[in-house]
Parts: C-alpha cells; structure tokens; sequence
C-alpha cells in the first residue's frame, strides 16, 4: 500500500509565549519542523509527506525552505481551526487504499523505528497507535479528594498514529467532539478498536520552553 503521512502543524502554539510560531524556532541550527519532516522519509524513503500549515504561515515556511536549502519534497494544505479540522483537510488529499499516518509537526523526535512500527502494524490491524508507559506515580482528583491510580493500567499515547485511509476518512466524516483528543479517539467513536503499539520515550510533544532544552539534548544524542 502507499504510505502517506500528515505533519499537523496548524496550531498557533500559543503556550509557548514566543514570538514565532511554535514549530518555526530552531532546533540545534533548524526549526523544529525540518527536524520533524526529515525523519519520515529516513524510515520510509517512498512516504509522501502532507503538511499541514495555517493559512498565514506558508509563506514564511516556503521562505524557511529557501533560507535552509530543505529539499525534502512534500505538499502543503491549510490548516482548520482545531487540530480536527486541519487533518480533515489533509485527508481530502489522500486516496481510499493507503496508509495515512498522522503526526504532530512538534514531535521531531519520533524514532525510525517507532515510525516503521506503526506502518507494519496498521496494515495488518487497520490502525496502530503508539503508546508509553507511565514512570510517575499517578493520582485522579476530584470532589476535594485523590485517589492513586494503579499506573501499570495507564499508557501515554504518542503520534504518529496510523491507519488504513479508508478508516480514517471515514471516521473524519463524523461531527467534531470536544473528546476527540487525538485520531485513534476518532476512529473509537465508530467502534474501531485500537491497536497499541510500543512508542519512544524521546518522542515528547514539545509545548513548553523546557521541552526545547530537552529536545535540543535529545537530538544532539540521536543515533540515527
Ligand atoms: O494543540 P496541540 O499542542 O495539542 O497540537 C498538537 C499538534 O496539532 C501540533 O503540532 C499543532 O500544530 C497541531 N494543530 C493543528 N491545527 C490546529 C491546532 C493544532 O494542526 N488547529
């Protein structure tokens, strides 16, 4: 099947306080984004790439493009104004008999191997999402009290998550929820069950200054 990935990287990053967008600071000498799009095709030299920008943004990333000789071939389409509707819109580019992975554009340290993991099992389960275990102790709250939360019940789930296409688009068809945190929470709402799969401990979402000191420390250690 051809292999399709979705970079969602339509959100303003407003929780970082910078000035630039989120996935346009730099990451030991590249925005954070180039990081991202360079290791998909390091996994799967034939993966066409969809990137998911708003509107406002593709003209400074084209100029990025230019300004860092980035090369790696790929589509751009606008964002939605949740991250709901900006993969919505990367869908209406791929077929009905593909793969279709999508991953969060500021997650630039997902693995080779975490990435070809997913491919192989969404073609045999229809879907795999990447899951880690919890290494913290965990409480629930409410009504003023907590409770601990038996840990090894629990998982972290990652990105890229990856589906049969047909799944997924169907599954976009359906009315947004404000439940609908990630894409296998979408698929679930039509009785889909979800594959897990092992994530990479690296592979942190980067929303915090904090989480770019790590990246940064991360990505000079990778061996890829
Ligand atoms: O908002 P959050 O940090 O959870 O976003 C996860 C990913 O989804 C980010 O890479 C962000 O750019 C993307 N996103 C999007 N379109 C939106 C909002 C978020 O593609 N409207």
């Amino acid at each position: 099947l051809d292999k399709f990935v979705i970079i969602a990287a339509g959100g303003r990053g407003e929780r970082m306080h910078a000035g630039t967008p989120k996935q346009f600071i730099l990451l030991s000498d590249k925005p954070i984004l180039m990081h991202t799009l360079s290791i998909f095709p390091l996994a799967i030299p034939s993966i066409h790439i969809i990137l998911i920008l708003p509107a406002d943004q593709i003209a400074i990333w084209k100029k990025l493009c230019k300004k860092y000789s980035f090369d790696i071939p790929h589509q751009i389409t606008e964002g939605g104004r949740d991250r709901f509707y900006s993969v919505r819109n990367g869908l209406e580019l791929i077929g009905d008999q593909c793969l279709a992975g999508i991953h969060d554009g500021v997650r630039p340290l997902v693995s080779c191997e975490t990435i070809i993991n997913a491919f192989d099992e969404a073609e045999k389960y229809g879907n795999a999402i990447p899951a880690i275990p919890i290494i913290e102790s965990v409480r629930s709250i409410g009504n003023n009290v907590s409770h601990p939360v038996k840990r090894d019940t629990l998982r972290i789930i990652q990105t890229p998550q990856v589906f049969h296409s047909s799944l997924i688009k169907k599954a976009y068809k359906q009315k947004y929820r404000s439940d609908f945190t990630d894409d296998a929470t979408v698929i679930e709402a039509l009785g889909e069950k979800i594959h897990l799969i092992n994530g990479n401990f690296e592979n942190i979402k980067i929303t915090s200054q904090n989480d770019l000191i790590i990246a940064e420390a991360l990505l000079k250690n990778r061996l890829i």
